[in-house]
């Protein structure tokens, strides 16, 4: 079995690979081609925690694989990562156990090729401006992937801690080579953003939906409890809305349980998963003035199909430590 280091999980898995791992494991998902039991939440109150197992398997690759991420409230005071996790891969075929890895790492790399395969298919082409929302983990690996499918020129960052959104923006400049600000408040933020990505843990809306531009796309991957809310109810009511797992976005994020609750829309508001439309059943972005909105839970088979190429490419690259259990 390969031992992976976050590190190891990095220089193995590039957003180029993630992406196209992403995108077939999305198209097999809305195709019915996977096994995803529905995900263990536990809740650690005491410790303002919350533990998920996520299990899944794609027969036909021969892989199947189980996450066990931690998402701890307290642990940015900490110093420490609010998200951790761990991903065990296995043989399908025999149920031989092929690797552990990092959970941390490979969960905002696949996080964010899920947006990436979202945007390339949603948001307009002539897209050159973001908008970020959060400074955090997930959000270097959303624009990062946007950036991948859309040749965008300049980036916004907003977070209320400041000194993370400056870290945010030096650090993004950097490794993106173009300017990434950080932005004083939302509606600053939003100022001609063609690509708006929400990866923050607010409880309630993070930007005014009168500051939503007409042919914005938005990925939204903050939200996963039902009284959490990053989207204004009447933004989603006048997106068009894809999600990446049906079922888990319409019982357990309050960005769509919120407005269905108060009758803004019905569950048929969401028109389709991003496999639907990578599978040609559901078409995506209709015209140029459409807001598009891809709302992700997250799935475990993308944690599969993100750690089974990591294998692969650290089997290439000669990465990991092997073990005899
Ligand atoms: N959809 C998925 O598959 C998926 C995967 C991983 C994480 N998540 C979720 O993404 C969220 C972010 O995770 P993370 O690891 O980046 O956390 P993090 O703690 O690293 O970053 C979150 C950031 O959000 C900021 N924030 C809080 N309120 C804000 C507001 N109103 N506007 C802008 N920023 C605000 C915080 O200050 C913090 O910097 C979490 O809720 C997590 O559960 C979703």
């Amino acid at each position: 079995m390969l031992i992976l280091s976050g590190n190891e999980v990095r220089q193995a898995l590039s957003m180029r690979d993630a992406i196209q791992a992403v995108r077939s494991a999305m198209a097999r998902l809305s195709a019915g081609e996977c096994i995803v039991p529905e995900r263990a939440h536990m809740d650690v109150q005491e410790h303002s925690g919350v533990a998920l197992v996520m299990p899944s398997c794609v027969p036909a690759d021969e892989r199947m694989s189980v996450k066990v991420i931690t998402l701890y409230d307290r642990n940015p005071e900490r110093g420490m990562p609010r998200i951790q996790a761990v991903v065990l891969l296995f043989d399908a075929a025999t149920g031989a156990p092929l690797a552990m890895m990092d959970g941390g790492v490979l969960t905002a790399i696949r996080t964010g090729a899920g947006s990436g395969v979202a945007t390339d298919l949603l948001a307009r082409l002539d897209s050159r401006r973001v908008a970020v929302f959060g400074a955090g983990q997930q959000a270097r690996t959303q624009l990062e992937a946007v950036c991948y499918v859309r040749s965008i020129a300049s980036a916004a960052v907003y977070d209320p801690d400041e000194a993370a959104a400056r870290r945010f923006a030096n650090e993004m400049t950097e490794s993106l080579k173009m300017p990434v600000a950080a932005a004083g408040s939302a509606r600053e933020a939003m100022i001609g953003a063609d690509i708006v990505c929400t990866a923050t843990v607010s409880r309630t809306p993070v930007f005014h939906d009168s500051d939503v531009r007409p042919g914005t796309h938005i990925n939204a991957i903050g939200s996963y409890k039902p009284h959490v809310q990053e989207l204004p109810g009447s933004t989603v009511a006048r997106s068009r809305v894809f999600t990446d797992y049906r079922a888990g976005a319409l019982t357990e994020p309050g960005d769509l349980l919120i407005p269905i609750s108060e009758g803004l829309f019905g569950p048929e508001h969401v028109v389709g998963e991003i496999g639907d439309v990578l599978l040609g059943r559901t078409p995506g972005r209709a015209s140029d003035d459409e807001i598009t909105l891809y709302k992700s839970v997250g799935v475990a088979v993308q944690d599969l199909a993100a750690a089974s190429a990591a294998l692969a490419g650290a089997r290439e690259r000669g990465l990991g430590t092997e073990v005899a259990l």
